[in-house]
């Protein structure tokens, strides 16, 4: 099982330092860097056009100066918009990044990328196939492989059947489904829970498959030490200096 080896460090900064820069830019990934992360979190969606994008909502009003669907938006329009205003005036220069040049900020700064693929409704299989194309293109061979996640078992499906060894995780809000078939189907390497949803007897059960367990998202430090104290591997937080004792 899982002949894919990862490195997980404890802390995951989730869509970059999202508490001190806007979330899932390039400036999100260079301040999570400067603040010590190894690795990040961000998600990756399609434009009408099929361009893989870094964002989270499938509309573009919370977190550019833009309206309407990402689905429904040219790559072209998606470049011209402002992702850092609604922020801070500081970053009115971010862009909404592609994911090739994520990929590419990553490799310059050395950041581990854990890429969960958030598929726009109706292209889990299309934004799975854009995601690894790109990762097989673009990441080093050399470098430590990326994290792919996902809550859609049939992107997850999708990259698996175009990589027998790229890492998978598994992303749930709660664990309502057979998780240990769905595991060894994938050979997923992690099970990612939301924090509220786990227990002791969930981390030690999926920990006694030779897994990875990670929750999000954590911004308070008590949580976080219950949460390793328990057997929980890793944690994504937007609130990288709260856990600065871990970096
Ligand atoms: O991958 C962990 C976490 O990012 C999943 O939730 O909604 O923040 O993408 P969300
Ligand atoms: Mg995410």
């Amino acid at each position: 099982m899982m002949d894919s080896i990862i490195q997980l460090s404890p802390i995951i900064a989730h869509r970059g330092a999202r508490s001190l820069a806007p979330e899932n830019t390039l400036a999100a990934m260079q301040k999570a860097k400067a603040l010590g992360a190894e690795w990040v979190e961000f998600d990756v969606m399609l434009t009408v056009d099929g361009e893989a994008i870094v964002i989270h909502d499938t509309r573009l009003d919370r977190t550019t100066n833009g309206v309407g669907e990402v689905g429904e938006t040219t790559y072209k329009e998606i470049l011209k918009l402002d992702a850092g205003s609604w922020f801070s005036s500081e970053y009115k220069k971010e862009k909404i990044p592609g994911f090739s040049e994520m990929l590419k900020c990553l490799i310059d700064l050395e950041l581990i990328p854990n890429v969960e693929i958030k598929p726009y409704p109706g292209q889990d299989n299309k934004t799975a196939l854009v995601v690894m194309e790109t990762i097989h293109k673009l990441w080093p061979k050399t470098a430590p492989k990326p994290l792919i996640s996902s809550f859609s078992i049939e992107s997850l499906r999708v990259a698996r059947s175009l990589d027998p060894h790229v890492p998978i995780g598994i992303v749930c809000t709660e664990i309502n489904f057979d998780w240990k078939k769905l595991a060894e189907e994938l050979n997923a390497i992690s099970v990612h829970v939301c924090e509220k949803n786990l227990n002791a007897d969930l981390i030690h059960a999926i920990k006694s498959t030779g897994r990875y367990v990670l929750s999000y998202t954590i911004n308070n430090l008590a949580s976080g030490k219950k949460l390793f104290s328990e057997g929980v591997d890793a944690i994504f937080t937007d609130d990288l200096p709260t856990f600065s004792e871990y970096l």
